[in-house]
C-alpha cells in the first residue's frame, strides 16, 4: 500500500522546483486559466492527460470518467462542456479513449459493480450496433476495436451537442479530435482527422 504521504512529499518537492526554475509560473497561474484544449478521458490512473502530454498546469481542462462517455444528461459532464467552450473558449476538444479499457471490458462482459455496468450501457448498445464486425475477432482485438468504436461515438455525439453546434454557429474556432492511448507504448493515436464545423 503507497503512504500517501509520499504524494505530498513529491507536491512540496515540484512547488518548490517549479517556484524557482519559472519565477513568474505561480503568479501568473494564480491570475486565471486559458487552456488551449479541453480534454475527454477515462478515469483509468494510467492515462494522465497532462503527463502523457508533457503539458503544463493551465494548459488542459479535463473531465474524466469510465470509459471517456459523453452522457447528454450528465450534469458535470454539460457544465465542463459548457464552461470550456463558452467561457473558457477551448480552441479544441480532445476525446481520447485507451486500449485495454476495463470500462469497454465491462460492457462487452459484464463485471460485478452493478454501478459501473450502468453507467456503461451506452457501450452495450454500440456493442449491438457492430456486433458482426466483433464477433469475428478475438477478446482482446474485440475489446480493442469497441474502444476505438467507442472514441469515434463519443465525439460524434460532442460533435452532435446542443454546446458545440452552437459554437460553430457563431463562427468560434473549435476542433474535435478523436484519439486513443496505447498503454503498451505510451503513444497517442489519432483516430480520424478532426471535426472543425457543423458539416463534419
Ligand atoms: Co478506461
Amino acid at each position: 500500500m503507497m503512504n500517501p504521504a509520499i504524494l505530498l512529499e513529491n507536491n512540496l518537492a515540484w512547488a518548490n522546483s517549479q517556484k524557482s526554475n519559472f519565477p513568474d509560473f505561480f503568479p501568473k497561474s494564480a491570475e486565471g486559466q486559458s487552456p488551449g484544449f479541453l480534454w475527454i478521458g477515462c478515469s483509468d490512473s494510467r492515462v494522465p492527460p497532462s503527463r502523457i502530454t508533457g503539458s503544463d498546469p493551465g494548459q488542459i481542462f479535463v473531465h474524466r470518467n469510465i470509459a471517456n462517455l459523453v452522457v447528454e444528461n450528465d450534469a458535470n459532464l454539460q457544465a465542463v462542456l459548457q464552461y470550456s467552450v463558452e467561457a473558457l473558449k477551448v480552441p479544441n476538444i480532445v476525446l481520447c479513449g485507451h486500449y485495454r479499457c476495463g470500462g469497454v471490458q465491462a460492457a462487452l462482459n459484464g463485471c460485478p459493480y452493478e454501478s459501473v455496468n450502468q453507467w456503461v450501457r451506452p457501450i452495450v448498445d454500440l456493442a449491438k450496433v457492430h456486433s458482426e464486425e466483433l464477433e469475428r475477432l478475438e477478446e482482446t482485438a474485440r475489446i480493442n476495436r469497441l474502444c476505438e468504436l467507442n472514441v469515434l461515438a463519443q465525439a460524434d455525439l460532442l460533435a452532435q451537442s446542443k454546446i458545440v453546434r452552437t459554437a460553430w454557429e457563431n463562427g468560434q474556432p473549435l476542433q474535435i479530435h478523436s484519439w486513443i492511448y496505447q498503454i503498451e507504448s505510451g503513444k497517442l493515436e489519432v483516430l480520424r482527422e478532426p471535426f472543425v464545423s457543423a458539416s463534419a
